[in-house]
């Protein structure tokens, strides 16, 4: 069953959103499988968030892929609609992006003057044989909610690759055209297009750049954006989404925390040609987005009015490498938390950096707040607390600790550590006692990512939920985001200091209220 508008309803059903792993403050569908986010768009004051679902089973049935729909106010609470694109004779529907086609450029909308068009991949298009992969156009003319495919689909033919996928669709104002971003195998294609039917080859970008082509490049994304928020001066990112396997040079190496993984490309687009800012000589030169293993498939949210004007992204919380075994029972797949990305100056140079949107604060119950406190090995301010899902934001000076950090989702056999490592500047996840399954080999690990202290201070923002951790590090310059899956029991938390002092200069940890309506753990 798919949720109205009726919060009451919600709230009156005890166990709705409650089973074990659910997440109370993250998207996941009621049933089934999810995996990419689609389709992000924000039409007459509703973002969207369409995603690759089978409704039909909690595994992947890639030859019946839909696209699953929700709909939010406030990019925080979501209604679940019934799947919005089904597969066909076309073949089934894969990664792609909506926009809105305001001007009425594709013709779809006479009456209306403006709709939404999604651009998507059919998979296994049966008539199409030897093209498994082209991409469709479909429209829809009541806000999302009914979509009617392109009687002239397919738009768009590969030349030659298997692997031709994802399209991610915008405006471009210089050119007055639309640009398509294209994950095609080792590269990325971009084409352009006056009305979203008929597509032309611009340019394409990856191919012989190396070291980063331990697996086939998915779900790409493009946009514009601000460098320390200075309107004046901006710069292109290229998002990419690199697979687990059936890469082009198994010898490179794999993302930081192994299997599929993020990185990104800082350079200029001209309307048809992506250049990047600098060659990358090493494997040290990528640019990871997360250090975590599980964020990917994360594209931003076309349509956000300019009066906002804030890029704002949601990745899928999972990992190709285990992302089928996964124990939760009724659904499997969630997504993050939706991020703000920005673009900052650092001695080193240009950095992304995320943040939780600010629209989570409404979900704050604050718990503590505290300033200026030490903190000594063996001992734990936090011992009071028991928290399954909270927010800690937190400063530290470091001073004679080698290690701090918390423990979450704590019990006599399960924790999650969070740590900074002041020897050797290493913000960290050690999630190899976190869950109560052993369901994978691979997902037992610990995950780590190079920080530096800003003037003698580490700042975290730590997402707690009922099977995720997502860690903000020094204001979103280093982000982790990983799965966890510990019994709803396990709720103790811990402020740990090894090896010496610590100073906190300030600590907040709020509960974030669940936004499924049925509080009361
Ligand atoms: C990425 C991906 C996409 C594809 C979709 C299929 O996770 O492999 O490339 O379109 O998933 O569900």
């Amino acid at each position: 069953m798919y949720l109205t508008d009726d919060s009451s309803n919600k709230g009156s059903r005890n166990c709705y959103y409650r089973e074990t792993y659910r997440p109370q403050f993250h998207y996941s569908p009621e049933k089934n499988w999810m995996n990419d986010p689609n389709g992000l768009v924000y039409y007459e004051g509703e973002y969207h968030l369409f995603y690759q679902h089978t409704p039909h089973d909690t595994q992947p049935d890639f030859g019946r892929m839909h696209w699953g729909h929700a709909v939010s106010k406030d990019l925080v609470h979501w209604d679940e609609l019934p799947p919005a694109i089904p597969p066909g004779e076309d073949g089934a529907i894969f990664s792609g992006s909506a926009v809105v086609d305001k001007n009425n450029t594709s013709g779809f909308f006479n009456e209306e003057g403006s709709g939404l068009v999604a651009i998507y991949t059919n998979e296994g298009n049966r008539a199409q044989p030897g093209k498994p992969q082209v991409q469709s156009i479909a429209y829809s003319r009541d806000k999302g909610r009914t979509w009617t495919k392109y009687e002239g689909n397919p738009v768009l033919f590969p030349m030659e690759t298997l692997d031709f996928r994802d399209p991610k669709v915008f405006w471009h104002d210089e050119s007055a055209m639309w640009i398509m971003v294209l994950a095609v195998r080792e590269r990325v294609e971009f084409y352009t297009s006056p009305n979203l039917r008929e597509w032309s080859f611009a340019s394409k970008f990856g191919s012989d750049i190396q070291h980063i082509h331990r697996g086939i490049f998915e779900c790409p994304d493009i946009f514009q954006i601000q460098v320390d928020e200075d309107p004046n001066t901006t710069k292109w990112i290229l998002m990419l989404s690199v697979g687990d396997r059936n890469g082009v040079n198994p010898d490179d190496p794999e993302p930081p925390a192994g299997g599929s993984g993020m990185m990104y490309f800082i350079g200029n687009f001209d309307g048809k040609a992506f250049t990047l800012d600098e060659t990358l000589g090493s494997y040290d030169a990528i640019k990871w987005v997360d250090y975590g293993s599980d964020f990917y498939a994360a594209v931003t949210w076309n349509g956000i009015p300019n009066e906002d004007g804030r890029k704002i992204w949601v990745g899928w919380m999972n990992n190709w490498r285990y992302g089928t075994t996964l124990p939760s029972e009724e659904w499997r797949g969630k997504m993050s938390i939706p991020r703000e990305l920005q673009l900052r100056t650092y001695p080193e140079g240009l950095h992304l950096i995320q943040a939780p949107i600010s629209e989570l604060s409404q979900l704050r119950k604050p718990i503590l707040s505290l300033q200026d406190l030490t903190i000594k090995s063996g001992m734990n301010v936090l011992s009071d607390i028991s928290a399954a899902k909270a927010e800690i934001i937190a400063e530290f000076e470091i001073s004679t600790a080698v290690e701090f950090g918390f423990k979450v989702r704590k019990s006599s056999n399960q924790e999650t550590i969070i740590g900074y490592n002041s020897s050797n500047g290493e913000l960290f996840v050690d999630r190899t006692k976190s869950s109560a399954i052993d369901f994978h080999s691979d997902f037992t690990a610990i995950h780590k990512a190079p920080m530096k202290p800003e003037h003698g201070r580490v700042q975290l923002s730590i997402y707690v939920d009922w099977s995720s951790v997502e860690v903000f590090g020094n204001h979103g310059e280093i982000i982790i985001s990983d799965m966890i899956f510990p019994d709803l029991e396990s709720r103790g938390l811990e402020l740990y200091a090894i090896g010496g002092e610590l100073r906190a200069v300030s600590l907040q940890i709020n509960d974030l209220v669940s936004i499924w309506g049925t509080e009361n753990v």
